[in-house]
């Protein structure tokens, strides 16, 4: 089938080399010169693992093309709209712009019968909108949310845990895009994947609802850390202990910074602002709770750090290990790590970054913080070591040789991720998140 991919970020750039690995015929269309160069060289121009992979795959069978030219999609049947919706400035809601400039550029190369789907996640009766804006080009516009996790966005697109269509509400026309999608993704429903075909609120609705999900189950387990800090309890052996109820599971259990990234924080704080137009806002209040929970764990990391210097970090030496959102990913949007580097730096510590992958955006968005290129350069003479992205090559750090080489050995695990009997065993101090100061009864397995 020949399909568009409109905007090449992460969501649209894998979903297009995706579809064409599923053998379809694809373009993948963006505004972005520089993007669309590297692409088309088989370069992503972020970090993805398997991408580049991919890339040069279907680039070779010559059935993906990259371009910056509308025109390119006149004649494909199908075309994805997987363009960012960023948080507005100074506001929660969505910016929908870039939605509605990609809708205007294509208008004029559709034909009656062209399906748009969109992909982007959305305030829901964005899709509806969006169809009377199209209106006259005799397209049919349906909605296809992407749950992809950075990291493992190709897994995600290919083996997705479900499909979810929003569809018209016209019989005829929705008999047709049900017809159509399932062409699409044919060899994935073969693989067993389930097809939940709504109506295109319900759609819109379900991506926002997965990630409301998602962040409150991060916000929970680390208010649950708060109150067993408060306790002197273990947050790692309470979400361990509640998440063999399979009611509960313990996916998305892990207590730490909280969650950051280009989706969660922006997602929820839109999915208010629209429950707010709707008049539902009372319906989301508590995701105010769940945003502010999220936020508070940087500070107290921050206060963390303070505590095992003795009240304060000024003018100290502090080995930051891990700036990136989450591991496998060089994105530092929102990103916790980020936050709380830059917070020690404003108390006057001396900061030292250390990324496995996301220094250079580190950088683009905090030129003044110091980034070095190997974990020994960071911990050298450190009076503190902070892990805050829970990459392997931290988790595998050999805490007896590490100790040799820091001022004083003072380790904070932001993301629960280290084996503390080990560290202790080595002689640091070892502080973490929702943790307490000693050694409580190893847990069983
Ligand atoms: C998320 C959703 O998972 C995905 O379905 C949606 O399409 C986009 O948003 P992503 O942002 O790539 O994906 O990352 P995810 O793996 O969900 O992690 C989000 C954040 O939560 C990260 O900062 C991560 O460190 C944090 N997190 C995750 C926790 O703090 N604890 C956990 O237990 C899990």
């Amino acid at each position: 089938m020949r399909m568009t991919v409109i905007g090449c970020g992460y969501l649209g750039a894998v979903h297009a080399a995706s579809m064409a690995e599923l053998g379809h015929d694809v373009v993948g269309i963006d505004v972005d010169e520089a993007k669309i160069a590297a692409l088309a060289s088989g370069l992503p121009p972020f970090f993805e693992p398997g991408l580049p992979e991919l890339l040069d795959r279907a680039l070779a069978t010559g059935r993906l093309r990259f371009t910056t030219d509308y025109a390119e999609a006149r004649g494909n049947a199908v075309h994805f709209v997987a363009v960012g919706t960023p948080q507005q400035p100074g506001a929660l809601a969505a910016d929908l712009k870039y939605v509605h400039a990609a809708a205007d550029a294509l208008a004029p190369v559709l034909t009656p019968g062209d399906l748009v789907v969109g992909k982007s996640t959305v305030p829901v009766g964005t899709a509806r909108a969006l169809a009377a804006r199209l209106e006259g080009t005799g397209a049919v516009v349906a909605w296809n949310p992407e749950f992809l996790r950075e990291g493992f966005a190709i897994e995600d697109t290919l083996h997705p845990d479900r499909l979810v269509y929003g569809l018209p509400d016209e019989p005829d026309s929705r008999d047709l895009v049900r017809a159509t999608l399932d062409e699409v993704y044919a060899a994935t429903i073969a693989d067993g994947t389930p097809v939940v075909a709504t109506d295109l609120e319900t759609a819109e609705l379900v991506k926002s609802a997965a990630n409301a999900f998602l962040a409150t189950k991060i916000s929970f387990i680390n208010a649950m850390a708060e109150v067993c800090e408060a306790a002197g309890a273990d947050v790692t052996q309470l979400a361990d202990a509640i998440g063999h109820d399979a009611r509960i599971g313990r996916r998305f259990l892990n207590a730490g910074l909280g969650f950051g990234g280009g989706c969660l924080p922006k997602d929820i704080r839109a999915f208010m602002a629209r429950a707010g137009e709707l008049g539902a806002d009372q319906a989301l209040t508590f995701l105010r709770e769940v945003d502010q929970i999220n936020m508070r764990r940087r500070s107290r990391a921050v206060d963390l750090a303070r505590e095992a210097l003795g009240g304060s970090v000024l003018g100290r030496k502090i080995a930051v290990l891990g700036l990136a959102f989450k591991p496998d990913s060089d994105d530092v949007r929102d990103s916790p790590a980020l936050n709380v580097a830059a917070q020690l730096a404003l108390q006057g510590a001396s900061v030292l970054c250390h990324d496995p992958r996301a220094i250079e955006n580190s950088r683009r968005r905090f030129p003044e913080l110091s980034y070095v290129a190997t974990i020994a350069e960071a911990v050298r003479d450190a009076d503190a070591v902070m892990v805050l992205t829970e990459w392997n090559d931290y988790r595998e750090l050999d805490p007896v040789l590490l100790a040799e080489q820091v001022a004083q050995p003072i380790v904070i695990d932001g993301r629960n991720c280290l084996d503390s009997a080990a560290w202790r065993a080595a002689g640091w101090r070892y502080r973490a998140l929702g943790r307490p100061r000693e050694a409580l009864v190893p847990a069983f397995a």
